[in-house]
């Protein structure tokens, strides 16, 4: 029995294809299992002789060309712990992209299971190009890691981004794959995140500063450990997250909603929006004037939101379920409150105004449970989200 990690390399056809030979010797000497799969492209560029050599397996290049195995597309794809295509040319990303299976190579893409890392090289202004962009943020978006090009000069004589990157960097992102904590696979993870939307009329509304940028750390951290993430999100400037589910809301009432159908089904519920707590209760279907609607303006009635932290909280079933307070005064008083009359597993207390928590990349919160209260230093958000998954995975 060995706990040996099999990486499958594949090479596609540009000049960056030789520093492939020094990507199959750096996994190498990490201890790794490295097989390598080539486009037809790829053996202009290098021998699979080459390949063959170093890595003391056959080289796969055609779908047919293994009498013994004949889907060995599949095998491949199996095989690999980490399937990393390096060097990526522009045409594989966008074949990749868009689930096209026309030679061995992509063909394994589409098939396999395993996290695939791409390092992609080209031309500069081929990498620029908004298509291949597009297709890139289209990968990204479904779990696909990338290894960026480096800056310089390019084999084409041009300068710029497109340069394939240093081969310890890429084994080094095969490795941060390869031993990354999964310790959340299986679960499903249901977040709140970023402000509501009240309106008043079609132009204006009531809202609050939350950027959003700690739920959807979290969302990341949790996804990033393996976890079926859905982010109920009010408007944010913030990107979605890598394979995490996003659910576009805008009020309080309608977060509530999306909110409820997904409850009885996750295994944890992270309540990090900011929740407007008032509505405007009769919002006008048309731009209240100055001087006209002065009277209207002047006596906006506000109804109380529905609390969906307290509302999940009365009907939890087995679900582990966090909250989070916002205080500017007497933090840990009112956070411990919350924890009580919210029925909540956990609150993470931070403090609010005065430049904190708000909009920031830092944060600074204490951890409340009935069993007692961890007081954490400032740290970046985002290792902040990875603390309450810590503390989701002991609690779960
Ligand atoms: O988005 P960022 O810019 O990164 O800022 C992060 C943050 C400050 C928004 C975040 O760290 C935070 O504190 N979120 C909770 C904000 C809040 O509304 O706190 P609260 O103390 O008012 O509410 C307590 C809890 O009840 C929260 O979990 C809240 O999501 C929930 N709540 C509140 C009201 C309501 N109607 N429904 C709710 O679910």
């Amino acid at each position: 029995m060995t706990d040996q990690k099999t990486i499958v390399i594949g090479v596609t056809g540009c000049i960056g294809a030789y520093k492939a030979c020094e990507l199959v010797r750096c996994l190498q000497k990490r201890g790794h299992r490295v097989k390598v799969v080539m486009t037809e492209h790829a053996t202009k560029f290098v021998d699979p002789v080459t390949f063959r050599a170093l890595t003391h397996e056959k080289v796969a290049i055609d779908l047919f060309d293994d009498p013994i195995d004949p889907i060995h597309h599949i095998s491949l794809g199996q095989e690999a712990d980490v399937f990393v295509v390096a060097p990526c040319t522009a045409n594989m990303l966008a074949k990749m992209a868009h689930g096209m299976a026309d030679d061995l190579l992509s063909t394994t893409a589409l098939a396999t299971t395993a996290p695939i890392l791409v390092a992609p090289a080209m031309n500069v202004h081929m990498y620029e190009n908004p298509i291949t962009q597009d297709n890139i943020a289209s990968l990204k978006a479904r779990g696909v890691h990338f290894v960026e090009p480096g800056d310089g000069y390019l084999a084409c004589g041009d300068v710029g981004k497109g340069r394939l990157a240093d081969p310890e960097d890429i084994a080094d992102a095969v490795e941060a794959l390869l031993f990354a904590q999964r310790d959340m696979e299986g679960k499903k993870v249901l977040i709140t995140a970023g402000p509501t939307v009240e309106p008043i009329d079609p132009v204006r509304y009531i809202s609050n500063h939350s950027s959003g940028k700690m739920g959807y750390a979290i969302a990341e951290a949790a996804a990033k450990r393996g976890a079926e993430v859905t982010l109920v999100s009010g408007p944010v400037q913030v990107p979605a997250p890598a394979g995490v589910e996003v659910v576009n809301i805008l009020t309080a009432c309608d977060m509530l909603s999306a909110v409820d159908e997904r409850f009885d089904t996750c295994d944890v519920a992270i309540f990090s929006a900011a929740v407007a707590d008032k509505r405007p209760a009769a919002p006008a279907d048309h731009k209240l004037k100055k001087g006209v609607d002065d009277a209207a303006l002047d006596a906006i009635q506000l109804v109380t939101n529905p609390d969906i932290l307290a509302t999940m909280g009365a009907k939890k079933d087995g679900q582990l379920v966090i909250g989070f307070a916002a205080e500017t005064n007497d933090v840990v008083a009112n956070g411990h409150k919350k924890l009580v009359s919210k029925n909540a597993d956990m609150i993470v207390a931070n403090q609010v105004g005065g430049g904190k928590a708000f909009g920031t990349d830092d944060n600074e919160a204490w951890f409340l449970t009935a069993e007692g209260d961890a007081q954490l230093p400032a740290m970046p958000k985002t290792e902040l989200a990875d603390k309450i998954i810590d503390f989701v995975a002991e609690h779960l």
